[in-house]
């Protein structure tokens, strides 16, 4: 699959006062709803348009609205879950299925603990969302799992992305696409993205 870099000054700009380490809760929370809507917008710039007739005041218009798959948004859970909302507010009409999954501390896979998917997933185009794309191990397990569920046609959308996390998505999961603000340089031996955000999912709820 391909990656895209959303590199919107507004985007950098949010992203920065993401990963400052001085940026409480309140305010982590209320950027990474921002930056999460903000790529909900890219994410949507090539979606179909139909032609539709409609009355304005005046006279009759020939006018476009979207035509296509509806779309899913399957957050991984916990850190995912920051990222929903701010998406719905632009997709409104989006379902969201759930997939909990947390990382090994020692060996860094991950490990299910959840999963509830729409009854339509199959029908869906569905966008797999972490802020963090770090060994890709969590990823790469919630696509592998949606797929098994009945999932077709699917993205990922991450914040920030070690080029390790990236590779492994791309190698388990050729068909995916991959959609971030920003490519970092590397994972340290804690498999922690530097220079990253810390822990999206502490830093998000605690
Ligand atoms: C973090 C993060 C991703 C995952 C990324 O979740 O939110 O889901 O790790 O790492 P990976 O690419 O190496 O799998 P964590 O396990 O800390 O769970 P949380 O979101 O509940 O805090």
């Amino acid at each position: 699959g391909n990656v895209y870099v959303f590199d919107h000054p507004l985007i950098q700009h949010k992203l920065t006062y993401i990963r400052d380490k001085h940026t409480g809760t309140k305010e982590f929370r209320e950027l990474v709803d921002e930056v999460a809507a903000l790529m909900a917008y890219e994410i949507t710039r090539d979606m179909p348009l139909q032609d539709v007739s409609v009355e304005t005041p005046v006279t009759e218009a020939s006018c476009k609205i979207l035509s296509g798959k509806k779309l899913g948004l399957v957050p991984i859970l916990r850190a995912g879950l920051g990222m929903v909302d701010g998406i719905l507010r632009l997709i409104p009409a989006a379902k969201v299925g759930h997939i909990g999954l947390y990382r090994d501390p020692d060996t860094l896979e991950a490990v299910q603990y959840y999963s509830k998917m729409p009854s339509d997933i199959g029908e869906r185009e569905l966008i797999v969302i972490d802020p963090m794309l770090a060994t890709g191990s969590s990823a790469s397990e919630a696509i592998r799992m949606i797929k098994e569920m009945g999932a077709r046609s699917i993205r990922m959308m991450c914040l920030i992305a070690a080029p390790e996390g990236i590779e492994r998505v791309q190698k388990d999961h050729p068909d995916v696409d991959i959609y971030v603000a920003a490519v970092d340089e590397k994972l340290n031996d804690k498999g922690y993205i530097i220079p990253g955000l810390g822990d999206a999912g502490d830093r998000l709820f605690g």
